[in-house]
Order: C-alpha cells, then structure tokens, then sequence
C-alpha cells in the first residue's frame, strides 16, 4: 500500500513581490515532495497566498487600486515564481476563495457551537507587518519586537478562542512528541517558550473591517488573519478529507513556529480534528552581510536576479545544499557561481561527459550492467539518503551524493579506461561500472536536481521518471547518446 505524504508550505503574504525567503521555502518544500513522490508515495503539495489581512488593504490604498484588483494582480506574481521555480505542487490556494471561505466559517461554528468561542474586549497593541497581537511583556517599550516598528494600540469589542483552557495539553503534545517540531532546537525554543509565558485566550476577529472572511452570524466582524490563514491547510483537502487529511508536514519559517505549534493544534484539537504530524522549521536566508535581508540594507537577493540567469538547478541546489536544514544561511552570488563550476561542473557535468563519451567511443550505444559486476552499492545509498530525508536533513542527504559522485571520479582515475585496450574485458566492466554509477547517482538526485537528472537519463536512454527499485535491478541497458553540457561554466564578476 502507497502511504500518502501530505506537504505545505505557509501562504505567503502577497502585499510586496515574492522574495528570496519564498522561493526558499518552496523549494525545499518541492524537493521532500519530490523524494516521497520517488520512493511511491502519493504526495499532496500544496502552496498558496493569505490575503485576508488588514496589510493587504494598506498595500492597495498605498498603491491607489481596490483591493480585490491590488491582490489578484499581486497573486499572479506568485503563481508565476512557483511556475518560474518549476515547482511540483498539486494545489494552490488563495484564502479568498470561496472552498476557504466556506471551510472557516464551518470551522468557527464547529467551535462556537462547543463554547470554544466568545464575545468579549480586547485591549492590547497590534502590529499590521506580522498581523499579531502583543502582549505588555512581549513589547514593552510598545515597539514590535520583529519588526521595531511602534504598535497600533487597540481596543476593540470582539471574540476570543478559550486558547488557555488547552495550555497544559499543548505542552504535553510538544514534549512528548519530540518529531512534533523540528529540527531539535526549534523544538526547546518552543517548549520554553511555552514554560515561560502564560497562554492567554486569542483574540480571533476584528471589527468593522470590509475585507475579510465575516464571522457567521455576525458581519460586523470579520475573522483574525491569523485564524482564518492557519485553516488554510484544511480547507485546500476537505472535499478529500479521507485521503489527505492530517498534513504529514508544514514546512514554515521560524518567526512563525508559535501559529503553527501552539495555537494551529489547539484549534484542531478543540474542532476534533486529527493534528498534522509534524512542523519543519527552516532558518531564515540572509543577506550577504549575514544579515537580515531588507531594503534599507539593500543586502537583498531577489529571486529573479538569479532565475533566467542562472540554470534552475544550480539555483536549487545552493539553496538545498549551502545552507543547513534547520539554520540560517547568507545568500551570496558569489558562492553559487562557484558550486555551479565545482560540485557541479566539474564534479557531476565533466563525470557525466568524460564516461559518455568514452563509452561512445570505445564500445558504441549499447551498454548493460548487471548486479554480479556493480561495485557501487545504491540500494545502501538510498538508504541513507531516506535517513538523511526523514529526519529533514536535505544537505545531508546531497553530501552523501556528492561523496558517491567524488567516488566515481576516483575510480575512473585509477582505472584510467582511456589508456584500457578497445574491446578489453577490463575496459567494457570498468565503463559498465561507471555508467551504472552515473546511472544511480541520476535516479537518487531527482528530488534534488529535477532537470538534471531528467537529462543524465535521457542520454542513458532510460526513462524519465524511476523510482529505487531499478537500484537493485538485476540488469540495467543503456542506450546512449551525446550528452549535452551539463552545467556550462559560468564567468562571474562581482560587479555583474
Ligand atoms: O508569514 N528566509 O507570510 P510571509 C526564509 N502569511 N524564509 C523566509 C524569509 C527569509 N528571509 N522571510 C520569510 C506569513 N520567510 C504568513 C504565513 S501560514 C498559515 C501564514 C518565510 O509571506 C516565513 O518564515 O511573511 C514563512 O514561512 C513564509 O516565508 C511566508 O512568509
């Protein structure tokens, strides 16, 4: 039986253009999509855009459009980047869409009807940039302590979820579940946070707004952001609950751990609704400065600057592999270049051409390797890439790769099938060997190298999309023809 893995990226807030933090986390989102669609699993990807907040209403004033046509137009930016990133996801959801619409205002019901929900006064102080609420203790000085920018203080009639009454419940869930949130340091970050604040009940509409999803039952208010943004995961698979319902992963940033670990399980579990598996914690991308890419710094990188500019993925890659699972990590043109003419020009493109062409030439198209002649041993690779993959470990997982890669380098330079007799039985085991290791390294780099791969087996002659069983296949035939450069070598300077 296949297991279904059900992956999200967080909605991204369309006010602004999609930046280098969204193309991250998207791709990396791709990548474990990918590797559980490899090792046959059916996968649901699902990405999308949170438009409901009250910052989308001030980009479109600011921009002097309505608002509906200021975030329609801002969206497709969106739907572009995921288009322009070749990304492999099943759905996108917009939260003003009538499926999501639908699905929170049953979900608010659901919790009013079992007195989760009530009416009360809210006193406290607002920032527009996250759409949160914070506390005296959190801000003191009355600053946001994300953005430093001073807060909105609001008063205001409205309606709370009993968050409190599910306090020690959620501490027990994260302590106990250690997978729960991921990686480990994001895991005590929470836990302590838990421990050291007092979980209040969350404030969850806001009133006489014209933009919003309406509280049912009382259209003088419409929902928090917050509350009707987190649905978004239910709403994009009700009509599938059976199937996809929980989410096996939501793959987020770590300025919002707090949403999805504390209070997106609590409304599940006041709704009776199963808790997702699992929330991956990435690190933040930096500027080149190693820090906080903004545009006062003008240390940013956007997206585009290296989409169209760059091979899509080289692009990828760095990303994946340059910056740790889990951490931060600077974003530096410069080093992307030169992983691009290393690790996979040198390294994967001249192995790739070097062997192919060899083999062309020495023994013609036609190739096979058989199990009794390997000397690499994949189906142990992929094993380990799996373990690498399910703790969260992506650039674990491509330097195990990239070892097998420099493996095969090695063996060709001590074997030196250049110098073998043409029609030697020591040359055609030597090249069969290495095709076989191009061969597996091409199939265990789907998830990672997408296009790649699909050239590499193009020029085996082998179909474009194989899942880890031909690993242990106990013969493979290859059929070849001239590959094409890889990854061309790219010129760079730091002016350009
Ligand atoms: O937070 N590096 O939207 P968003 C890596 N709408 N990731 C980054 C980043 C960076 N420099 N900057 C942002 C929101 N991100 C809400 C989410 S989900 C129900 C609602 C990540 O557009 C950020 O951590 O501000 C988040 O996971 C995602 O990009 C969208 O951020």
């Amino acid at each position: 039986m296949p297991r279904k893995f059900y992956i999200t990226t967080a909605i991204d807030y369309p006010n602004g253009s999609p930046h280098m933090g969204h193309a991250y986390e998207k791709l990396i989102s791709d990548c474990y999509a990918r590797w559980y669609r490899f090792r046959g699993d059916q996968v649901h990807f699902l990405t999308g855009t949170d438009e409901n907040g009250q910052k989308l209403v001030r980009a479109a004033e600011e921009a002097g459009e309505p608002t509906k046509d200021f975030v329609d137009l801002q969206v497709d930016k969106f739907r572009k980047l995921c288009a322009d990133l070749g990304l492999s996801h099943s759905d996108f959801i917009r939260t003003t869409e009538a499926r999501h619409k639908e699905a929170a205002q049953e979900l608010w019901e659901r919790l009013q009807k079992k007195s989760k929900i009530y009416f009360g006064q809210y006193e406290g102080q607002y920032c527009l940039s996250c759409e949160a609420f914070y506390t005296e203790l959190q801000a003191a000085d009355g600053k946001c302590p994300a953005h430093g920018s001073p807060l909105e203080r609001v008063k205001e009639d409205g309606y709370f979820f009993k968050l409190s009454e599910y306090a020690e419940w959620i501490e027990a869930h994260i302590r106990d579940n250690e997978n729960f949130v991921w990686p480990k340091a994001a895991h005590s970050e929470i836990l302590n946070r838990i421990r050291s604040e007092k979980i209040r009940d969350l404030s969850v509409s806001r009133p006489n707004h014209s933009w919003g999803i309406p509280v049912p039952g009382d259209e003088k208010h419409v929902m928090y952001t917050w509350f009707d943004a987190l649905i978004n995961y239910w709403s994009a698979v009700r009509n599938s609950e059976e199937k996809w319902w929980p989410a096996s992963v939501h793959v987020i940033g770590k300025d919002i751990v707090w949403f999805h670990a504390v209070i997106w399980p609590c409304l599940l579990k006041a709704a009776d609704l199963e808790l997702p598996e699992q929330v991956f914690v990435h690190g933040m991308v930096l500027g080149q400065d190693g820090r906080k890419m903004s545009k006062t710094l003008g240390n940013g990188v956007d997206p585009y600057q290296i989409i169209g500019q760059f091979p899509l993925d080289s692009f990828r890659y760095y990303l994946l592999r340059a910056i740790p699972s889990g951490g931060d990590g600077a974003f530096v043109i410069k080093d992307l270049v030169m992983r691009h003419n290393t690790e996979l020009a040198n390294d994967f493109g001249n192995l790739l051409s070097r062997v192919v062409k060899l083999a062309l030439k020495k023994g013609g198209e036609t190739w096979e390797s058989r199990r009794e002649d390997r000397s690499f041993d994949f189906p142990k690779l992929f094993e380990k890439l799996e373990g690498s993959m399910t703790r969260r470990e992506h650039h674990r997982a491509l330097e195990s790769l990239w070892l097998q890669i420099n493996q095969l380098n090695l063996y060709l330079n001590d074997q030196a099938p250049w110098k073998m007799e043409a029609g030697s039985e020591a040359l055609k085991s030597c090249l069969s060997n290495a095709l076989f290791g191009i061969f597996g390294t091409a199939v265990l780099a789907q998830a990672f190298l997408p296009e790649v791969s699909r050239k590499i087996l193009q020029t085996l002659g082998q179909p474009e999309v194989l899942g880890p069983e031909v690993l242990a296949a106990d013969s493979v035939s290859f059929r070849l023809q001239s590959p094409e450069p890889l990854f061309p070598k790219i010129e760079w300077k730091e002016e350009s």
